[in-house]
C-alpha cells in the first residue's frame, strides 16, 4: 500500500488529515474504524483521543491541530450540533479552507445533508438550545450556522445514497479519495473495485520491480473487461519505486485520427512536464524519439500507455529498451495481442475478467449497492450475470440500469437484452469491430450470427466455401479478444 507517512512533514503540514467526530455518536464504532483504515494505507491522521469531559472552549492543541492538517474529515452524526466543542472545530476547519485551502471532506453519516445545511431535524434542537444558551453571543452562533451551511453544501459522502448503508465501503471509498487528494499520482481505480488484487498481483510478478534490465508487460483483452482498471491499480501499487512515473490512460480515445504519434508523444511529454524541463513543440516523430530517449535515458522509470492500437505509436513511444533507464518498466495495454508480439514483450497477461462469484457482487454493488443481491432478485441477477459472462463493463451497466426497478421491470428488461445490449455496451464493441477489415469484420458477423458455439473445423469449412479465408480471420479475431476457442475445438 502507498505509504505517506513521510510526505506530511516534507510537504509543510503536520497531518494528512484531521477527524472531527461527535465522541458520544461515533468515536467506539464508524469514526474508530475509519481511522484504522486511514492509518493502515499510511495516512497520518489526528484524531482527538480525550474521551474526559471537555470545558468550555475549544483546545490550543486541536486548533493547532486542525490548522496544520492538509484534509479535515467531518462525521456528521445526529448530535453533532449539540456539542459546541464540535461546532467550533467545524468553523476553524471552515476558516483553513478559507485561508490555507484547507480540503474539507464531509461524511453524512446518519443525518440528511440538507438537515446539517440548513440545521433541520435533530441540528434545529440543538440551535434552540444554542440560541437560548448564547443570548448574548449571536455572533458566535452565526458563525455556527454559517459553517454548517457551507459543508453541507460540500460534495461529501452520505453512507445512505452512496454506500447504501454499508459502513466498511463507504470507509474504503474515503481512504480512496483521501489517497488521490494526498498524491496527484495516486489513481482512482474503479467505484466497486472487485477482485482486482489477484490479477495486479499476477503483473506485479511479470515486472520482476528491482531488477536492473527494462521490461514490457503488456495487458491484452477484450473492451470492458478491466484493462485500463488492472493497468491504474498496478501504478497504485508500484509507482513510489520508480523516479517518474506517469500513467496515460485511454490513449486511443484521447488520440484525433490526424495526428497521430506526434500528438502522442507531445500527450507523454505533457504528462512529465513538471518532472522535467519545458521544451518547444516536438515538431515530428523523430524529434519526439529524441526528446523520449534524452528524457527518459538514465532514469528509472514507470510508464503505463493504455489502450494502445497502433504499433507506429507504440514504436514511437516505447520502441527502444534502451530509450530509458535501467530498473525501468513499461505496462501496455490493448486489445490487440498481436502487438504486443510484434513489439517483443517481455511478458503478456490476458485480462480474463472475473469468475462468477466476482461478477456477481460487482453486478449487485450497481443494481443494489451491497455485495449480494436483494432476496427476491437473486435468481434473476443470476440469469443476468450469466448472460452477461465476466465483463466487468456489461456487469456495471446492466447492474445500474437495473437499480431500484421492479421485478416486472427486470424480467422486461432480461427480456429485450437478449435482442439488443445496452448502447453503452454496443458502442464499446463496436469500436473494436471497426477497426477490422471488411472481410474479418464479415466472418466475425457471420460466427456471431450463426456459428457461435459451433465446432471449429465445421465453421472453417463453410466460411471458406462463401470465399473466405478462414484460419486468418479466426487468427485476427482471437488476438482482438472477439472469439474463443475452447478445448472441444468449439
Ligand atoms: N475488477 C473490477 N472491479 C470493479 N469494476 C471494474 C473492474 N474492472 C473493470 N471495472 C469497471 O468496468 C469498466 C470497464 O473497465 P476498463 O478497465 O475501462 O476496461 P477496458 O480498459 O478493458 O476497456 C470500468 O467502468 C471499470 O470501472
Ligand atoms: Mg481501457
Amino acid at each position: 500500500m502507498f505509504m505517506s507517512s513521510s510526505s506530511s512533514s516534507r510537504l509543510g503540514w503536520h497531518y494528512d488529515v484531521f477527524l472531527s467526530f461527535r465522541g458520544e455518536d461515533t468515536r467506539k464504532n464508524f469514526t474508530d474504524h475509519l481511522y484504522t483504515a486511514l492509518q493502515n494505507a499510511g495516512i497520518h491522521t489526528f484524531r482527538d483521543d480525550n474521551e474526559l469531559p471537555k470545558g468550555e472552549e475549544i483546545s490550543s492543541h486541536l486548533l493547532l491541530a486542525i490548522q496544520e492538517s492538509l484534509i479535515s474529515i467531518v462525521v456528521f452524526s445526529k448530535g453533532y450540533a449539540s456539542s459546541t466543542w464540535c461546532l467550533d472545530e467545524l468553523a476553524k476547519i471552515l476558516d483553513c479552507r478559507q485561508t490555507a485551502r484547507q480540503i474539507v471532506l464531509p461524511v453524512f453519516f446518519d443525518i440528511d445533508p440538507s438537515d446539517v445545511r440548513k440545521q433541520n431535524g435533530s441540528f434545529a434542537e440543538a440551535f434552540d438550545r444554542h440560541e437560548e444558551r448564547f443570548k448574548e453571543e449571536m455572533e458566535k452562533v452565526q458563525k455556527w450556522r454559517t459553517a454548517l451551511m457551507e459543508a453541507g453544501k460540500l460534495s461529501g459522502f452520505d453512507l445512505h445514497s452512496i454506500a447504501n448503508g454499508h459502513e466498511s465501503k463507504l470507509i474504503q471509498m474515503i481512504v480512496e479519495e483521501v489517497l488521490s487528494k494526498l498524491n496527484p499520482r495516486y489513481m482512482k481505480v474503479a467505484t466497486y473495485p472487485v477482485g482486482i488484487d489477484s490479477q495486479v498481483k499476477d503483473i506485479i510478478s511479470m515486472l520482476c520491480v528491482g531488477t536492473n534490465e527494462v521490461r514490457i508487460v503488456g495487458i491484452y483483452g477484450m473492451p470492458g473487461i478491466g484493462k485500463t482498471t488492472i493497468a491504474k491499480a498496478v501504478f497504485n501499487q508500484i509507482y513510489d519505486q520508480f523516479e517518474v512515473s506517469r500513467c496515460l490512460s485511454n490513449i486511443r480515445e484521447r488520440l484525433d485520427q490526424h495526428k497521430g504519434l506526434l500528438q502522442l508523444q507531445q500527450l507523454l511529454r505533457d504528462a512529465f512536464t513538471g518532472f522535467i524541463r519545458l521544451h518547444d513543440d516536438i515538431g515530428d516523430d523523430d524529434e519526439g524519439i529524441k526528446l523520449i530517449k534524452r528524457e527518459f535515458f538514465l532514469k528509472r522509470v514507470l510508464v503505463i500507455l493504455d489502450d494502445v492500437d497502433q504499433l507506429e505509436h507504440l514504436r514511437g513511444l516505447a520502441g527502444e529498451r534502451d530509450w530509458f533507464g535501467p530498473g525501468s518498466r513499461i505496462v501496455i495495454t490493448t486489445r490487440d495481442e498481436r502487438l504486443l508480439a510484434r513489439l517483443e514483450v517481455e511478458k503478456k497477461y490476458h485480462a480474463k475478467g472475473l469468475n462468477n462469484d466476482e461478477s456477481l457482487q460487482l453486478f449487485s454493488w450497481h443494481a443494489f449497492k451491497k455485495p449480494h443481491p436483494m432476496k427476491e432478485y437473486v435468481e434473476l441477477s443470476e440469469v443476468v450475470v450469466d448472460y452477461v459472462g465476466g465483463v466487468p463493463l456489461a456487469l456495471e451497466v446492466l447492474g445500474s440500469n437495473l437499480f431500484e426497478r421492479s421485478i416486472t421491470h427486470w424480467r422486461s428488461f432480461i427480456e429485450k437484452l437478449q435482442k439488443h445490449l445496452p448502447h453503452q455496451i454496443q458502442g464499446q464493441l463496436i469500436t473494436s469491430l471497426d477497426d477490422l477489415d471488411g472481410e474479418v469484420k464479415g466472418m466475425f458477423l457471420d460466427i456471431a450470427c450463426f456459428f457461435n458455439g459451433m465446432d471449429k473445423d465445421y465453421v472453417r469449412k463453410i466460411l471458406d466455401g462463401r470465399g473466405f479465408y478462414p484460419e486468418m480471420g479466426f487468427d485476427i479475431l482471437r488476438e482482438r479478444s472477439l472469439l474463443t476457442v475452447n478445448i472441444e475445438n468449439e
